[in-house]
C-alpha cells in the first residue's frame, strides 16, 4: 500500500463535494489485484490506522478524482481551431481530410502517444473516443492506453455514406472490422469499446441495423455518436429518415439507445427526446467549448434538470477548443447562464467538477469504478497546485469556502494547475 497526505476532494453519492483539508488518501490492491483507495479521510481520524504505510506528503497541493472526458476524437488534435460556417463545412473541409491520415499505421500511432500526454498532462485520465474509421486507429489507441494502464473506451468510425475517399467504409466490413475490434479490446485490461456511427447522416440504414444488432448482441459495450448539434445537421436527418419522429428516435428505431450509450450535444431536443434519454438510460456528453467555437448552440441546463436524464462534461477536442477540463467547466458555466427562451440556470462549481467526475463516470454506467476517490474506486487521480500563477495563489488564499475555492480553479485554472496525475494501472 501507497499513501498521500494532501487537501483531498472527493464526491458523496448525492453529488456532493466532500472536502478534506488535511486527508490521506490510502490506495492498494483490491481482491482482483486492481489498485483501488482502501481509505480516505481526515489525517488526524485515519493516520493511526497505516502507521507502517510510505506517506507522501503534499502540502498546499489538492488531490482529485482524475477528469473523465465523455467525448474527444483522438484523431482531430490538429483540427483544433480550424474555422468554419458551422459543422458541415468543418467536417467536410477540415475533418475528414484529417482524419484520412489514420489509414497509415506509424501515423497513428504517433499521434496516440502525443494524444494520451496531452490528457493526462491536463488531468485526465479517462476518456470515451472516437478513433477513425480505420481500425488501424483503434489499435493504436488501445495499444497505447493499456501500455499506461489507463481507462479508455474507444471505437472504430462507423461512417459508409455521405463521406469522402479516405474516411467513408463499407458497410459489411465495417460491422466485420468492429465486432473484431469487440473481441480484441472489450474488456481487455481496462480498455472498453464503443460502438460509433459517426452521426446518422452518414450512415446507410443497413449500417445503422447493423450497429443496432452488434449492440443487442454485446449488451455491455458502450454506444456512441453525435445527435441534434446543428440545425442544418438536424433538416438533413429529417430528410433522410422521415419515418423517425425526430433526429435522436433515429437511434432508438435502429436499437442504438440504452444505458452506456453516450450521445455528444443533445442541444436541439424537445421534452420528448429529453423522455427518450431518460427512459432508456442513455446520457448526453455536453460540449461547451465545441459548441460555441462551432456557432451550434447551447445546451439546455434547465430542460436536462427538469426531465431529469444523464449528462455530463465533454471536450469534443477538435471541434472543441482545449483538453483542459477546466476551460471545458467555465464553457459550461457561460452555457448555463444563457437561458435562450427563458431565464439560464447558475451551476455550481461542485456540480461542474461533479459533471467532469462523479457524473461523467455515472453517465458511463462506472460509478464507483472511476470519476470518485471513494473506498473501493480505481485509484486514477491527480494532484493540484492551487498556486500554479501568481493571480491563482492571490485568488486562492483568499478563498472563504470549497465554492470560492473551486469556482477560481474553474476560472482561472489550466494543465499548470496539475503538477501529476497517477494511473491506477501504472502505480
Ligand atoms: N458530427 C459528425 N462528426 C462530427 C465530428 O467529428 N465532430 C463534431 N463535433 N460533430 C460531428
Ligand atoms: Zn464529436
Amino acid at each position: 500500500m501507497r499513501a498521500w497526505r494532501a487537501a483531498i476532494l472527493r464526491f458523496a453519492d448525492d453529488g456532493h463535494a466532500v472536502y478534506d483539508a488535511d486527508g490521506l488518501l490510502v490506495v492498494g490492491p483490491d481482491a482482483h489485484g486492481r489498485q483501488v483507495v482502501r481509505a480516505v479521510g481526515p489525517y488526524q481520524a485515519l493516520a493511526r490506522n497505516y502507521e507502517g504505510v510510505a506517506v507522501e506528503h503534499l502540502p498546499g497541493h489538492i488531490i482529485a478524482p482524475g477528469f473523465i472526458d465523455l467525448h474527444i476524437h483522438f484523431p482531430q488534435i490538429d483540427v483544433i481551431g480550424s474555422p468554419a460556417a458551422g459543422l458541415l463545412p468543418w467536417l467536410e473541409n477540415y475533418t475528414f481530410p484529417h482524419e484520412s491520415r489514420f489509414s497509415d499505421d506509424a501515423y497513428s500511432n504517433e499521434l496516440a502517444v502525443f494524444f494520451i500526454d496531452e490528457l493526462l498532462r491536463h488531468g485526465v485520465t479517462s476518456v470515451l473516443a472516437f478513433a477513425t474509421s480505420h481500425p488501424a486507429s483503434v489499435n493504436a489507441l488501445m495499444g497505447q492506453a493499456q501500455q499506461r494502464g489507463m481507462r479508455l473506451i474507444a471505437g472504430k468510425v462507423l461512417q459508409d455514406r455521405h463521406s469522402p475517399d479516405g474516411v467513408r467504409d463499407e458497410t459489411q466490413q465495417s460491422l466485420i472490422d468492429t465486432e473484431s475490434l469487440i473481441q480484441r479490446w472489450h474488456g481487455q485490461d481496462r480498455l472498453g469499446y464503443a460502438i460509433t456511427p459517426r452521426f446518422a447522416p452518414s450512415s446507410t440504414h443497413a449500417q445503422l441495423q447493423g450497429a443496432g444488432a452488434l449492440a443487442a448482441k454485446y449488451p455491455d459495450v458502450w454506444i456512441q455518436s453525435h445527435v441534434a448539434e446543428n440545425l442544418d445537421e438536424v433538416r438533413w436527418v429529417r430528410e433522410l429518415f422521415p419515418q423517425s419522429r425526430s433526429y435522436l428516435s433515429v437511434y432508438e428505431d435502429f436499437g442504438l439507445m440504452r444505458g452506456r450509450a453516450i450521445y455528444a450535444h443533445c442541444i436541439h431536443f424537445d421534452d420528448d427526446d429529453r423522455a427518450l434519454m431518460r427512459s432508456t438510460g442513455a446520457a448526453a456528453a455536453v460540449s461547451p467549448t465545441s459548441n460555441l467555437f462551432l456557432g451550434s448552440g447551447f445546451f439546455d441546463y434547465e430542460g436536462a434538470q427538469r426531465i431529469g436524464f444523464k449528462h455530463g462534461l465533454a471536450s469534443d477536442v477538435g471541434g472543441g477548443t482545449s483538453f483542459s477540463p477546466f476551460h471545458t467547466m467555465l464553457a459550461a458555466y457561460y452555457v448555463g447562464r444563457e437561458g435562450q427562451t427563458k431565464p439560464g440556470v447558475s451551476l455550481s462549481p461542485q456540480n461542474l467538477w461533479w459533471q467532469h467526475t462523479a457524473g461523467a463516470a455515472q453517465a458511463l454506467g462506472l460509478e464507483g469504478v472511476i470519476g470518485n476517490l471513494q473506498p473501493g474506486c480505481e485509484a486514477d487521480f491527480i494532484v493540484l497546485d492551487p498556486k500554479a500563477t501568481p493571480l491563482l495563489a492571490r485568488k486562492t488564499s483568499q478563498a472563504g469556502s470549497l465554492d470560492e475555492l473551486l469556482f477560481s480553479l474553474i476560472v482561472l485554472g489550466d494543465d499548470r494547475v496539475v503538477t501529476r496525475a497517477h494511473i491506477a494501472g501504472s502505480m
